[in-house]
């Protein structure tokens, strides 16, 4: 069988509908990390203001035309030669079905130039630990009780 294509499209405000509806079907996350799914308005706000930071990188991630994850980082961060994940999300229905890894090995073919990737979990999460560790991370710290920063070198 074909495997569907998988793509990384630039998200803009326009996409806040399509974004909220991929966070409202992934509930299980927001209850791990203990918080209320964003409203509609978060996510249009926190779309707008991405071309304030020139180094945030925010994606949605579609199969076929379908939105099925999100994807949001950070280049040169910390160091000029780094880049910094802060979120992965494949939407809960589809999740165990490889589509993270195929994220990740499309988000490596975005990164020419970078030599570090860190990932930051927040919370406890311990499948997105096993998820990171299963794709060539190791743990580097804890950055206080909620945040553990993962790293691959590239
Ligand atoms: N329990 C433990 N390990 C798992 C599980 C699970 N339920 N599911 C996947 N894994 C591990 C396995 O090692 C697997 O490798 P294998 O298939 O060779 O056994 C590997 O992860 C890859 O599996 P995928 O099917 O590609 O994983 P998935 O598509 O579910 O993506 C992700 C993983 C991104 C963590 C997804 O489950 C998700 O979106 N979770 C909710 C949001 C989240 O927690 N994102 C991470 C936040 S931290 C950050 O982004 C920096």
């Amino acid at each position: 069988m074909r495997a569907l294509s998988l793509s990384l499209r630039p998200a803009s405000p326009e996409d806040a509908p399509v974004l909220h509806g991929l966070f409202l079907r992934s509930p299980g996350y927001f209850a791990l990390i203990g918080m209320e799914p964003p409203t509609l308005e978060d996510v249009l706000q926190d779309l707008r203001t991405l071309p304030q930071d020139p180094r945030r990188r925010a994606f949605l991630l579609l199969l076929e035309e379908e939105a099925v994850g999100y994807l949001d980082y950070k280049l040169h961060y910390p160091e000029a030669r780094d880049a910094t994940l802060s979120l992965l999300l494949i939407r809960e229905d589809r999740q165990g079905q490889g589509l993270g890894k195929r994220a990740l090995r499309h988000l490596l073919g975005h990164l020419a130039g970078v030599e570090r990737l860190y990932a930051v979990v927040y919370g406890h999460n311990p499948r997105a630990k096993t998820f990171f560790r299963s794709q060539g991370f190791r743990h580097v710290k804890d950055g206080g009780p909620a945040l553990s920063w993962y790293v691959r070198e590239l």
